[in-house]
């Protein structure tokens, strides 16, 4: 089999990598792909928006299957495109990518199907809002509907925070049409954690816990990022306890996409808060997260391409999805500066020792490969990933492999599974 694997960040290279020990594939493309993806395949120059030319390349190439990592593609539509030339796609279509493309969407669609949500409201009006913001009063959390790579959050602690944001996003439209439409709702507090699922119609096969780390900083201090680091399984949402979550924030949504006539097929990540009165979910992600997708494949025991087939056949029930039973956890380096302004350009050196201890694998992200050297070329540069017996061990290892990579203004958090260690 041939695949295509659209996006360039750390998912996917572990993407290319899990796909690529797959025995049912000959070939692999990454469109654009990374300085890492090229090890595990062909990198071809197509941005993740170029629809036309991504269905072109495909069907050039004999793909058989191709497999969308970031959610734009999908909410551009790339599925429905690639459908009229015959060729299956892992992820959702157009309007069940709208999960993750339109928060005032997610937000209904968790209404109608009964799914544990912060209240909420939408507004189209700047006014409106100001004033709805000004009678429920701070804390309170404003989302600008559209994508807005992951800074169309703001959790106002304030009430001039709230409304500052409600300015930049509905007056100043700093996020384009993505912020002409809010949801303003309910600040919950605790602890979060993710929790991904291959799904296919309304069948769903769950992958294990998972939990990112946003904030940049040690602790959860300083502005949100793409995610700073991730491990697997989560404590806060034990084994035990997964059926029944899924039950609450997975299985609803499928049966609702259903009876729509938009059945869901790819992976649905719910980002969850444990609160006081037990899980709620923040957001719907449309496909893997970055970096969680690192520390999960590391524990996928079983052919990912054999269930991504499985998905998009509408067979998912025909699969098993294998784990090990050992912890993954995934450390980012990133450039100095991230996620504000940062530096490109600098050599990194140091993977061939890392790699050199058992279990460690380090997946690319923001690289080149330049005249047999590896550059960084992004905010977040490296996923540096390892597995272990236990989290301590395995968050051992990955901060051991961390101290044999270097690059100019390398940055990253040295608390990533603490929070996982202390329960
Ligand atoms: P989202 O893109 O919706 O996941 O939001 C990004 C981040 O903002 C989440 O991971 C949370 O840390 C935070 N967040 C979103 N919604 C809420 C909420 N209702 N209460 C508190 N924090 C929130
Ligand atoms: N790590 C969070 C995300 O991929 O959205």
């Amino acid at each position: 089999m041939k695949i295509l694997v659209v996006g360039s960040g750390g998912r996917e290279h572990a993407l290319a990598w899990k796909i690529s020990q797959s025995p049912k594939v000959s070939e692999i493309f990454i469109a654009p792909g990374n300085g890492g993806t090229r090890l595990h395949g062909t990198n071809v120059d197509i941005q993740d928006d170029d629809l036309p030319a991504l269905v072109n390349f495909a069907k050039e190439n004999q793909i058989d299957l191709v497999v969308a990592g970031p959610e734009l593609p999908l909410v551009l539509g790339i599925k429905e495109a690639l459908a009229k030339e015959g060729i299956p796609c892992f992820g959702p279509g157009a309007y069940a990518a709208n999960l993750e493309g339109s928060k005032a969407f997610s937000k209904i669609t968790m209404r109608d199907s009964r799914v544990p949500t912060a209240p909420f409201q939408v507004f189209d009006e700047y006014e409106q809002a100001k004033k709805f913001v000004e009678e429920k009063g701070a804390p309170i959390v404003v989302k600008a509907d559209g994508l807005a790579a992951g800074k169309g959050v703001v959790v106002a602690r304030t009430v001039e925070q709230a409304v500052e944001a409600l300015d930049d996003m509905m007056v100043k439209k700093v996020f384009g049409n993505a912020g002409e439409r809010v949801v303003v709702e309910e600040a919950l507090k605790g602890e979060e954690a993710s929790f991904l699922a291959f799904c296919a119609g309304e069948d769903y096969a769950l992958l294990p816990s998972a939990q990112d780390h946003k904030a940049v900083g040690e602790g959860d201090t300083g502005p949100n990022t793409g995610g700073m680091g991730a491990y697997s399984p989560a404590p806060i949402l034990p084994r035990d306890k997964y059926a029944e979550t899924a039950e609450l924030v997975i299985k609803p949504i499928l049966k609702l996409l259903a009876e729509r006539g938009e059945p869901f097929t790819g992976i649905l990540y719910a980002g969850l808060m444990y609160t006081e009165d037990g899980p709620s979910v923040l957001e719907y992600n449309v496909r893997f997260g970055d970096p969680e997708c690192q520390p999960l494949l590391m524990r996928l025991d079983c052919d990912l391409v054999e269930i991504m087939l499985a998905c998009v056949e509408n067979r998912l029930p025909e699969v098993e999805v294998k784990l090990k039973e050992e912890t993954s956890i995934c450390v980012v380096m990133a450039a100095g500066g991230y996620p504000g302004s940062y530096e490109k350009g600098a050599e990194i050196t140091g993977f061939e020792e890392a790699e050199k201890i058992e279990g460690v694998k380090v997946f690319q992200a923001g690289t080149t490969y330049e005249d047999g050297k590896t550059l960084t070329s992004g905010g977040r540069v490296l996923g540096v990933t390892a597995l272990g017996a236990d989290l301590g061990a395995a968050q051992k290892k990955a901060y051991e492999a961390v101290a044999k990579i270097s690059f100019d203004k390398a940055y990253f958090r040295r608390d990533i599974g603490n929070k996982g260690l202390k329960k």
